[in-house]
Order: C-alpha cells, then structure tokens, then sequence
C-alpha cells in the first residue's frame, strides 16, 4: 500500500493502541495507520484472557490499584495505576459503543440487568477481567479495525513499515516507512507522529508473541533521541503450550483463575511450595518456581490441568485453547497440558507523560512500546489492554488540543549507495543467535557473567548489521533484525544497571531487593543534551485532566 506524502497524524502500529488512538481523534484530523504485515498482525488479536476492569459491586478502584501496586513489586507509579485504574469502566463503555461484545453470565440478551462474566487471573483479588470467551483480543481487534476502516478521516496502511523517524528543529516531523510489497521507501510528512507498535519478546526464542513483536517502536524512539526506562523487566508467561507443533501458543492464565493446577510428572502440584497464592501469584513468580523446578528436575516441561472442571464449560469458555490442544492430540477434559514459561510482555519502554508525549516533540508513544509507569517491575495480568485505551484517548486528546505546526517538505530517502544483498544468510543467522542469546543469558534467571558476555556479543552482531544495513538495500527482515538487536542491547543495559533483584529481574549475583526502588532509565548519548526536569527519573504528573473516553 503506498502512504500519502503527508498526514496530521502518522499512527504506526495498528493494536488496540494505534487503532484507538485513530479512532479518537477529531474527524478532521487525517490519519494514517501502519502496519508492517496485515492489519491483524500484531499481538493485540492474540490476546486470549482479557481486560483488567473494575464491574463487580464488591470490587473497587482502589483494589485494582492496590493489585497493581503489588504486581509490580514496588516500581508501579501512583499516578499511572490511579490514572488507569480509575478509568476502566469507561474504557469498557467505549469499547461496547464501538460494537465489542464481551461475555456475560447469562446468556438472555433481553435481560437488562445482566452482568458481565468476569474471570479471574494472578495477583487480581476479585474477578475482574472481562472477555469475550478466549478470543477477547479478536473481538476487539475486529471491530476497531472494521470501524477504523469505514471513517473517512483514516487511511489503513497494511505492508507499510516505519524504518525511522525523521527529526528537524528538535521536533519529530515525519518517517521514512517502507512500503514492503513495493521494496520503496517513502518520505511522510506528519504534524504528529505516534508509535503504536508492542513490544520486543521476539528477541527470545521461546515466545506467545507473534512474529512481528521486534521492538520496533522502542528502537526507533531510541534512534530519535528518547530515552527508554525498565527494559529489564521482560515478562515471562508461566503457560505456554509445549508441543512440537505449536508455535507460539498462549495457554490463558484465565484457565488457572478457573482452577487449572499446575502439576509436576508425578502430579505434585508445586505453586503452593513457592507461594500461598498458588497457582494464582503474580507472573513473576508463577513463571520463576516453573523455571526452578525443570531445572532441579531436568524436565522438557510442566504440566496444566482444568480436567475436573465440566467438557461443557471449557468448550464455551476456552474454545480457542480447546479446539487447538484438541487438533494436537490434546483433550483439555481428561488430559494434562504439557505448558512451559515464555517471553510474553515488555514492561519497560520509551518513557513518556500522562498523554504519551516522549522526549521529543511531535512524538507520542502508547501501548506495549511505552513506559508509562503502570506495570512497575512486573505487569498485572489483563491491565496491558486497559493501558493501550487509557493512553490512547489521553494521546489523541493532547494531539487534538495541541498547536502542531504544519507538515513540511522534506528531504527523499536516498537508495542511490546501496545494492541489492547477495549476503542474505548474514540475517536469519543473527536473528537465530540473538534470540538464542536472549533465552540462555537474558532469562527468567540472570547472572552478572551471563549479562556481561550478552552485552559484548550484542555488540559485535549490532556492528554487522550496521555494516550489513549500510551497504544493502534494506528489507523488512533487516529492519527486523536491526531493532530487535538495538532493544536486546537496552535490554541488557538496564539489566546490568539493576544491583538488585526486583519482580521480572533476577540475578543471582544481587537476590536482595533494595529498600528504595529506582527506574532504570537509558538516555541516549548521540543526541543534543536532554532538556527535561530530570532525565533520571520518570515524568511527575499529577492527573488535572482525566481523559473522557
Ligand atoms: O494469560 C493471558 O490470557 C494473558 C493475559 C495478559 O497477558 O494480560
């Protein structure tokens, strides 16, 4: 698809972040929204268990924010979690005016006081996540991007992939977005731009994320001159499906907010050893005895099991997990489910404010590829989704209200230097031994040694590929390549930074945790000096406006 020379707002990114955003904006403000694969690319359609909401009379704001605080082992940020908390009813609203469907306990749609059907997952202390069965995230994805596409004002943008953003007078004014079905890269004005794009677990072997999670967005904010903060903090999932041929496959932790067991070989059920929480402590935790136990045991996996719970019951509420488990020889009513821990979610990011502006004027940074402050050391299960929409109605609110200048003519990109690869190997060896890396050094458990040898390796490969890039013309595998290996150097950086233990970080070489927390927090040195309050710490914000949703 070829983009337009200019937009008022350049969306890259098309999750539930990006196409919220989109659709939140004033009608008169034109919009493009990319995506480097298809439109339903991303990891939002994946997204099995949910959305973290206050619903039930017996639950409260405060507890989800209690909740979160909690999760994130003592890193979260009062403002980010009361912002966010506070806003999930209307979130929810939102979502239902768009047309999303969410489950109910009763199945009488003429029954006007009926309630949602709220599940349950690790480290929430009341049922609060709303779904649409398994396939919340399809339900959402769905909508939004049919609604995206009927509005005049945005233009979807599939096999369109942002390389860089382009800076002029210290402020963001546009990208060089390659447009793969063509191997052409255009030069797009924008008034504002906005990276929408998840996160980086691809940069580990074993993952839930589809294949397009390479960091995208953090790397190219981090070449724009923003700083990045907590990259440390690399989410493992506790239940992903081991199976030889499944790739990538989410077991929902909602499966263990219905009383799925984990068990190991023998059928001891292990969690309540690690925690009293059981299966139902935070991920961190959850994720780091299943680790600890297929190391001291040898084991290739664990084992999850919901057999006692009705065929009928997980038929309807997990169909996806039924139907796929099911088509691997896996019957989820009798059978155990062989499950292993995999790289998830990434909780750090391109710090930004209240509305996601970054560093750099003109640009904002929502989702998964921001750091906001919500997730702390260690993401509550479902607040990702509330997140996106919190962020995303405060960002389009800013961009509205907002003088930006106008779009301006700038500069082509230039190919005339470089050639067509005849060294392709160079790119799928890397991306193999990178991801590799990531998993046996960068881990669920980390050493100071392991960091330090990541670090070095990690440097050699970015100097190939920026030898590889600046001779060959460039690809989306490259491109790929060339931020997945820039976030697993950041990555490694804020590890190495941390002298401590703390939620999703563990290094054997500091276990304690420090009594005070800090953000690790990267500023990037091949930029003008960094004019904020304090580059060392998160933006302060004190919410005066609360975004209507
Ligand atoms: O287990 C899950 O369904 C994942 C939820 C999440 O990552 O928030």
């Amino acid at each position: 698809m070829i983009p337009d020379d200019s937009y008022d707002v350049l969306i890259i990114g098309s999750g539930a972040a990006g196409l919220s955003l989109a659709l939140q904006l004033p009608p008169g403000f034109r919009c493009g929204v990319l995506s480097k694969a298809h439109m339903n690319a991303g990891s939002t359609f994946w997204a099995q268990g949910g959305m973290a909401a206050v619903l039930h009379d017996r639950d409260s704001v405060t507890a989800h924010a209690d909740d979160t605080f909690n999760a994130g082992a003592g890193l979260c940020h009062a403002p980010a979690v009361e912002f966010c908390t506070s806003q999930s009813r209307s979130v929810v609203d939102w979502l239902i005016a768009q047309g999303v469907e969410f489950d109910y306990r009763s199945d009488q749609p003429d029954d006007e006081f009926r309630e949602f059907h709220l599940t349950m997952e690790g480290g929430h202390s009341h049922r609060r996540i709303i779904h649409a069965a398994d396939r919340t995230g399809r339900a959402i994805s769905d909508v939004l991007t049919q609604n995206a596409a009927a509005a005049d004002n945005i233009a979807l943008l599939p096999d369109c992939y942002a390389v860089d953003l382009i800076r002029q007078d210290g402020r963001c004014v546009g990208a060089y977005v390659l447009d793969s079905e063509n191997s052409t890269v255009h030069t797009v004005a924008s008034r504002a731009v906005v990276l929408a794009t998840g996160g980086a677990s691809k940069a580990y072997l074993y993952t839930s994320n589809p294949d397009g999670a390479s960091g995208d967005g953090i790397a190219i904010a981090w070449r724009a001159g923003c700083r990045v903060a907590n990259l440390e903090f690399n989410q493992f999932h506790p239940t992903c499906l081991y199976h030889p041929e499944a790739k990538s496959f989410l077991i929902t932790e909602a499966l263990r907010g219905e009383g799925a067991r984990l068990l190991l070989p023998d059928g001891e059920q292990f969690m309540t050893r690690f925690d009293r929480r059981g299966e139902l402590a935070p991920r961190d935790i959850v994720a780091r005895a299943i680790d600890h136990e297929m190391k001291r045991l040898g084991l290739d996996c664990v084992y999850l099991d919901i057999s006692h719970r009705d065929r009928s019951f997980l038929r309807s509420h997990f169909p996806t997990i039924f139907d796929r488990c099911l088509a691997l020889g896996i019957d989820i009513s009798s059978d155990r489910i062989p499950v292993v821990p995999a790289a998830h979610y990434t909780c750090g990011g391109v710090v930004v404010d209240q509305h996601g502006a970054t560093d750099l004027p003109g640009l904002y940074v929502v989702g998964e590829t921001a750091c906001t402050g919500l997730h702390g050391a260690n993401r509550m299960a479902s607040n990702s989704l509330l997140e996106c929409f919190v962020y995303a109605a405060s960002a389009a609110q800013h961009i509205a209200a907002s003088e930006l200048p106008p779009a301006i003519n700038l500069a082509q990109w230039d190919d005339s230097r470089v050639r067509v690869s005849d060294e392709g190997v160079i790119i799928p060896y890397h991306w193999q031994a990178l991801r590799r890396l990531m998993w046996d050094y960068v881990g669920i458990v980390r050493s100071d040694r392991r960091l330090e040898f990541a670090a070095t390796a990690i440097e050699l490969m970015q100097t190939e590929i920026a030898n590889y890039y600046s001779q060959f013309r460039i690809t989306r595998p490259l491109l790929e390549l060339r931020n997945l290996a820039e976030v697993a150097g950041l990555t490694v950086s804020c590890a190495l930074s941390r002298k401590e233990s703390r939620g999703l970080h563990f290094n054997r070489d500091y276990p304690e945790t420090h009594e005070t927390p800090k953000d690790s927090i990267l500023i990037p040195h091949n930029q003008p000096p960094f004019q904020g309050p304090n580059p060392t710490q998160l933006p302060e914000y004190k919410f005066t406006d609360s975004p209507q949703l």
